[in-house]
């Protein structure tokens, strides 16, 4: 199970300072059953470093150019990441694929490049929910996992992560139901085995509203392999508190 919290454009200096080093101190006894992993924006990665460095609380990134490097403006590659200390990259987030107008193909790069270089793309899925009204869910989730794995392969140690965000459950308050989230991770998780064979080792996270009290339930379906907190990361208790619901579903 990987518990990852996304940061979002949140946090000063100094609150990114003491929100990692709360995270590890809170989480440092879960973190042996469960992977935790917080993602702050790219300024703080550096500083955010120095407090999780040599403990279980892994660096990850929200974002990538698929480039090695160049003349892209204010874009960040993965070698940097890489070399500032991630191990995860948040790739194709609903808000960079509305907001910046990502394509599933242009996400499918990145996913590429982010294990070129050793690391874990945290891949984002999830529909809308004029999509979801229309019953076009799945067609959608199975459009933005085809083209964000276009090419990939896990062999040669290449490792990945999907995170399954329906985008009307993110930031709403408004959560998936656990049997609805559990039938669409089914669903990802036989994409998966189609395209990976069935013993691939790919966890698949949920994320929107996920809170201390609703994690539990989410993290005991059976597909479900941890979850991507926004908001409710910036809180340490919070956090951490969801951090505990995974460790007790692992060790369940
Ligand atoms: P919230 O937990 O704030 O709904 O955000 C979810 C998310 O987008 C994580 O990437």
């Amino acid at each position: 199970m990987l518990v990852a919290g996304n940061w979002k454009m949140h946090t000063d200096l100094r609150a990114a300072d003491r929100l990692a080093s709360e995270v590890v101190r809170l989480t440092d006894a879960d973190a042996r059953t469960v992977d935790v992993a917080v993602c702050p924006p790219s300024v703080w990665l550096e500083a955010v470093r120095e407090r999780v460095r040599g403990t279980r609380v892994a660096l990850g990134a929200q974002n990538v150019h698929p480039e090695e490097k160049g003349a892209f403006t204010g874009e960040v590659s993965a070698t940097m990441l890489s070399e500032a200390g991630c191990t995860y990259v948040i790739v194709g987030h609903s808000e960079r694929r509305r907001h910046f107008h990502e394509s599933d193909a242009f996400v499918g790069e990145k996913v590429m490049q982010v294990m070129k270089h050793g690391m874990t793309p945290i891949l984002c899925v999830g529909e809308s929910l004029e999509e979801r009204d229309s019953d076009a869910a799945e067609t959608v989730v199975g459009r933005q996992l085809d083209g964000g794995l276009i090419g990939v392969s896990l062999r040669h140690g290449n490792t990945l992560v999907v995170a399954y965000e329906p985008v009307w459950a993110i930031g709403t308050g408004r959560t998936a139901t656990p049997e609805q989230a559990q039938a669409m991770h089914a669903f990802i998780r036989e994409k998966l085995a189609a395209r990976f064979g069935a013993e691939e080792p790919v966890p698949i996270l949920y994320g929107g509203s996920v809170k201390p009290g609703n994690a539990a339930e989410l993290f005991a379906q059976p597909d479900i392999g941890g979850g991507l907190i926004g908001g409710a990361s910036l809180d340490a208790e919070a956090f951490a508190a969801i951090v505990g619901a995974a460790a007790d579903a692992a060790r369940n």
